[in-house]
């Protein structure tokens, strides 16, 4: 089944071929990429790359994000300043399924220097495929979400 989702892609300067990967992937699934760069090598601060993709999900404007930078830690620490993002670090499917089934997470963030082309294309599509299942878990995510209040 085709993948008609908006999604945002952003990363740091340490990134961006695996980003422009990933970008050709969401592309082929179907989806409606915004990627939002950068799309040139120097050094670029990670924090402002992933904010500006978690602003963009916050705000409606993409269902979900990927977002990227060397180890993919700081980038989701970024995102995950801003109200309403859930956005977890993951170098496995299973964790990628996961913070989809369980933690309700909007974005996700992968490590550039940690993750080969081939696992990180699967951690995607884990990501993508899986669905929230509510429940007791809206529960928690819901307990998360007030933290922010
Ligand atoms: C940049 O050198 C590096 O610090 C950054 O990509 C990221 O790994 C930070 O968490």
């Amino acid at each position: 089944m085709t993948d008609r989702r908006r999604i945002v892609l952003s990363s740091d300067h340490a990134a961006i071929p695996l980003r422009q990967a990933i970008a050709a992937h969401l592309a082929a699934r179907g989806c409606e990429v915004v990627d939002i760069g950068p799309v040139t090598p120097e050094s670029t601060p990670y924090p402002e790359h992933g904010a500006a993709a978690a602003r963009r999900v916050a705000s409606g404007d993409c269902a979900l994000g990927i977002i990227l930078c060397g180890t993919g830690q700081g980038i989701m620490m970024a995102a995950n300043k801003v109200k309403g993002i859930r956005c977890g670090v993951c170098s496995d499917t299973f964790s990628a399924r996961m913070i989809r089934q369980h933690n309700d997470a909007n974005m996700l963030s992968l490590g550039a220097r940690v993750l080969g082309e081939g696992l990180a294309l699967e951690i995607v599509d884990a990501f993508l495929n899986a669905e929230f299942e509510g429940g007791r878990h809206a529960t928690r995510v819901g307990m998360i979400d007030a933290l922010e209040a």
